[in-house]
């Protein structure tokens, strides 16, 4: 149940994601484009954390090894390197050295985005979906 609940909300982050990603990528013209980007980009990792935690009590319910396997360390380094974006789109309004703090919340948000989609593939891989 707990895994389906991971699966569940997993998919739904991933979609937040792609559409907040694509926004700043293709709709940089629209005039709310940052607000969009910002809202949907929150929401994609506030999922992506509850589908995480949901991963993680499947593990401590069924007695397994954390982090054991080659999804379950992609798909933990893809939640740390979102939150770290996630931080860092927030700073890059008050830091001093604003020009370097987007160029790396630009990198660590391409490349979170296709640690996350490797992820979900991964996953369902292990499922025999893929
Ligand atoms: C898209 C992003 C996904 C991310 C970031 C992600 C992340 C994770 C993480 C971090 C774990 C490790 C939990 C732990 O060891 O404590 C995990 C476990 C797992 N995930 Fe995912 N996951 C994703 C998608 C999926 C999908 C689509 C499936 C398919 C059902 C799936 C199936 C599983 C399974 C079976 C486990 C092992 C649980 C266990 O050993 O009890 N994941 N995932
Ligand atoms: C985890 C969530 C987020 C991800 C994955 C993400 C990802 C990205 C990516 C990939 C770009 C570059 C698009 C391109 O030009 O190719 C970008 C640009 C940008 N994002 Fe985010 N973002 C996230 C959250 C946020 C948040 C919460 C804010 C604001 C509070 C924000 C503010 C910005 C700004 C200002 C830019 C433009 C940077 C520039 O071109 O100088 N982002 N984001």
């Amino acid at each position: 149940m707990l895994i389906v609940l991971h699966l569940v909300l997993m998919i739904a982050a991933v979609i937040c994601l792609i559409t907040g990603v694509g926004v700043a990528m293709f709709a940089r013209k629209r005039k709310n484009w940052l607000k969009l980007h910002k809202a949907i980009n929150t929401a994609g990792v506030i999922i992506g954390l509850a589908g995480a935690a949901m991963a993680f009590a499947n593990v401590v319910t069924s007695a397994g090894n954390h982090f054991s396997g080659l999804h379950q360390r992609v798909g933990l380094f893809a939640i740390l390197l979102f939150c770290f974006t996630l931080y860092l789109g927030f700073y890059s309004f008050k830091a001093a050295n604003k020009i370097a703090v987007r160029a790396t919340h630009r990198w660590s948000g391409r490349i979170s985005l296709i640690a996350m989609i490797t992820a979900l593939i991964l996953g369902l891989m292990m499922i025999g979906v893929l």
